[in-house]
C-alpha cells in the first residue's frame, strides 16, 4: 500500500494531538483541565433541539438531502443576514449551506487554486486555510498578524511576482486565535486590494455573534462592493452551540458560491435534512440565547484575564471571539510553556505555534470551559510560578 505524496508531510489536525495527550493523562487517573478547544460547553438551546426532534419524525427527512440545501434553509440564512447585517442575499444563487463551515473552508481552494497558485493566509491562523490550499496543489503565502497592527494583515509588502500567482485571500474576524476584531475601514481596504489584484476574498466569520460589552462585529459583506470580490463563511456552531450538529454556510459572490456548490455536489450528499430544519428553527427563532451565552463567556473572560494578569502574563481583553491570546512568560516558547502547564498543573492550553510561526510567543485559552472546571483551573493557575525566571535570577 502506498500513501499519496500529498499525505506524506501531513500532520494530524492540531487538536487530535492535544486530545491524545489529554487522554493519556486521564488514563493515568490525573484530572486535566482543558482550556484548549473552542467547543461551547453549554448545550444547544432547547427550542432548537425541539425543532430537530420534530423534524426527525418526518420520514421525508430520512432520505438523501439535496446537496444545495433546502430552499427554506437558504431563505432562512438570507433572512438572517438581512436582519443581522442588513446584507441582501439571493437565496438561490448567493447562499450555500455547508456541513459545518470547516468543510467549505477546506474545499473552496479546489475551486480557485490550480497547482502552483498562491493563497494569502493569515499567520497565526485557523490551520484549514493553509491545508486546503496545499491539498489543491497551491502554496500558502503567510501574512503576519502582528500585535502592533491590531492583528490585521498588511498587504503592502507583498511582491508583484507573488500577487501575479495569487488567487485567494483568507481573512478571519473576530479572529481565531488572537481574538482581534476588524471594522469597516479594514474591510473596505480588503475590497480595494482584491479588486486591484483580481483575487477572491474568503472571509471566515464564525465568531460574529460571540461578542462582549455591547460590541457588534461586522460582516465583511457590509463593505461596499464586497460581494463583487468575496464570500463569507459563517457557522451555527458558535452562535447557537451547535458544533455537534455540523451546519454552516457560505454566502456572497454568486460565481464563487456556484463553483463551491458544483464541487460539493460531486463529493457529498448534503446536510441531513432534519439538521437543516433544526437550523431554520435556530435562525428564525428567538435570538435571546446568543446574549445569554455571551454573558457567560464575558464573565469567564474577565475571571481568566484577572488570573493571567496576576501571574504576570500579558493579555489583551478581547471584544469578541471565544479566545484569550496571552503572551508566554520570558524565557519560554509557546510549546515549552504549554508542556509545563500540562505537566505541573494538569492544565491544557493551545501553544500559539500550532497556529503558525506568527503564533510563537503566545498561548490560546478558550472560554468554553464549564464553570466548575474553570474555578479549579484558575485556582491551579493562580499558583503558577515562573520557575525558569527564578532559576535565571539565582
Ligand atoms: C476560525 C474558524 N473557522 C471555522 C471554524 C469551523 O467551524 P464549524 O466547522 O464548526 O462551522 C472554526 C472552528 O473552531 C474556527 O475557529
Amino acid at each position: 500500500m502506498k500513501i499519496a505524496r500529498r499525505m506524506e508531510n501531513l500532520q494530524p489536525y492540531l487538536f487530535v494531538e492535544i486530545n491524545k495527550k489529554i487522554a493519556e493523562k486521564r488514563a493515568k487517573g490525573e484530572e486535566v483541565i482543558n482550556f484548549a478547544v473552542g467547543d461551547p460547553d453549554i448545550p444547544t438551546p432547547p427550542h432548537i433541539i425541539a425543532g430537530l426532534c420534530q423534524a426527525a419524525q418526518d420520514t421525508a427527512n430520512h432520505r438523501y438531502p439535496e446537496s444545495a440545501g433546502l430552499p427554506e434553509l437558504r431563505r432562512a440564512m438570507a433572512d438572517w443576514y438581512k436582519k443581522r447585517f442588513d446584507v441582501t442575499l439571493d437565496p438561490a444563487t448567493e447562499v450555500l449551506p455547508l456541513i459545518g463551515s470547516k468543510e467549505g473552508i477546506g474545499h473552496i481552494a479546489f475551486c480557485f487554486i490550480d497547482p502552483g497558485d498562491v493563497a494569502l493566509v493569515p499567520d497565526p491562523g485557523y490551520p484549514v486555510y493553509a491545508f486546503g490550499t496545499e491539498m489543491a496543489g497551491g502554496r500558502p503565502y503567510y501574512l503576519p498578524l502582528k500585535e502592533e497592527n491590531g492583528f490585521l494583515p498588511d498587504f503592502r509588502g507583498i511582491k508583484d511576482f507573488i500577487l501575479e500567482k495569487t488567487r485567494l485571500l483568507w481573512i478571519n474576524y473576530p479572529n481565531n486565535p488572537t481574538g482581534a476584531v476588524a471594522g469597516i475601514d479594514f474591510f473596505n481596504q480588503v475590497v480595494d486590494f482584491a479588486k486591484k489584484c483580481n483575487i477572491l476574498v474568503c472571509h471566515d466569520g464564525p465568531y460574529t455573534e460571540v461578542a462582549y460589552d455591547g460590541y457588534q462585529p461586522m460582516s465583511f459583506l457590509q463593505a461596499e462592493g464586497a460581494k463583487d470580490v468575496g464570500i463569507e463563511f459563517h457557522s451555527l456552531s458558535k452562535s447557537y452551540n451547535m458544533t455537534g450538529w455540523r451546519i454552516g454556510m457560505a454566502v456572497g459572490n454568486a460565481t464563487a458560491i456556484n463553483a463551491l456548490k458544483t464541487f460539493k455536489s460531486n463529493i457529498d450528499s448534503g446536510i441531513p435534512q432534519a439538521i437543516q430544519q433544526m437550523a431554520i428553527y435556530a435562525l428564525n427563532g428567538s435570538q435571546a440565547c446568543i446574549g445569554e451565552h455571551n454573558a457567560v463567556y464575558q464573565r469567564r473572560r474577565d475571571l481568566i484575564c484577572e488570573v493571567l494578569t496576576n501571574i504576570g502574563l500579558q493579555v489583551t481583553v478581547p471584544k469578541a471571539s471565544l479566545y484569550l491570546w496571552a503572551k508566554v512568560p520570558e524565557g519560554y516558547n509557546s510549546v515549552d510553556f504549554t508542556a509545563e502547564l500540562l505537566d505541573q498543573m494538569g492544565i491544557v492550553v493551545t501553544a500559539g505555534a500550532g497556529f503558525g510561526r506568527g503564533g510563537e510567543g503566545y498561548v490560546r485559552l478558550s472560554l468554553t470551559i464549564p464553570d466548575v472546571s474553570l474555578v479549579k483551573g484558575l485556582s491551579r493557575l493562580s499558583g503558577w510560578r515562573n520557575t525558569r525566571r527564578l532559576v535565571v535570577k539565582r
